[in-house]
């Protein structure tokens, strides 16, 4: 299992000691969200500060844009060095293209759906996306509250991936912890972002090893 701690969560007047903390501990990637005020109801960070987060993170940037025509920015994202690059699928209105440009510049390519958006929409785009995340709180803000229907996505889509021989993959984000983390792991997730969960946990890096065990 993939874990990627959400920086959102994390306090943002000592961001160098709190990345320093996932650059410490057994995390995989660092999840950051992109929010624009216009797709959510929220902004939170743009480029000036992501260059600096990408300067101090040793770990793969793992974006989440919740911004609207995400396209116009991959080659910025590109350039400051991200992992993997993630669009809603509500957010893109030529999704394929936006994919393909994403994979052409380097990244992975990822499609996030709302809670509202059935995984039977990703059909014929599935085998273009390298991951599909699926969101169990409505996208905007850390610490929400669980939709527990996204157990049921997951497995859904897990099939999908399944019957079609892919390898893409499912990752989840919102309101995980330990145990909706342990049953999504069950469901068939492959990458679990967590934000509360650990950065206000009492000790982040012995949460994200529990985490990493499951
Ligand atoms: C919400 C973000 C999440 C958020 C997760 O829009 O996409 O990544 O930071 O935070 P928790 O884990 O606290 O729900
Ligand atoms: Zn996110």
């Amino acid at each position: 299992m993939i874990l990627a701690p959400s920086l959102l969560s994390a306090d943002f007047l000592h961001l160098e000691q709190e990345i320093e903390k996932i650059n410490a501990s057994e995390a995989d990637w660092l999840h950051l969200d992109v929010m624009d005020g216009v797709f959510v109801p929220n902004i939170s960070m743009g480029f000036p500060v992501m260059r600096h987060v990408a300067k101090t993170s040793v770990k793969p940037l793992d974006t989440h844009l919740m911004i609207v025509d995400p396209q116009k920015f991959i080659t910025q994202f590109r350039d400051i060095g991200v992992q993997s690059l993630s669009v809603h699928y509500e957010a893109c209105n030529n999704l394929h293209r936006t994919l393909v440009q994403i994979k052409e510049a380097g990244m992975k390519a990822g499609v996030v759906l709302n809670p509202h958006s059935p995984v039977e929409l990703l059909a014929d785009i599935l085998e273009e996306a390298d991951i599909v995340l699926l969101m169990s709180v409505d996208p905007g803000f850390s610490g929400q509250k669980f939709i527990p229907h996204a157990y049921d996505k997951v497995r859904r889509l897990r099939k999908m991936i399944d019957q079609n021989g892919l390898n893409t993959l499912i990752e989840v984000d919102g309101g995980m912890n330990l145990e909706r983390g342990k049953l999504m792991v069950e469901a068939g997730a492959d990458v679990l972002v967590a934000g509360n969960a650990i950065f206000k946990a009492d000790d982040p890096i012995e949460m994200i090893k529990q985490l990493k065990l499951l």
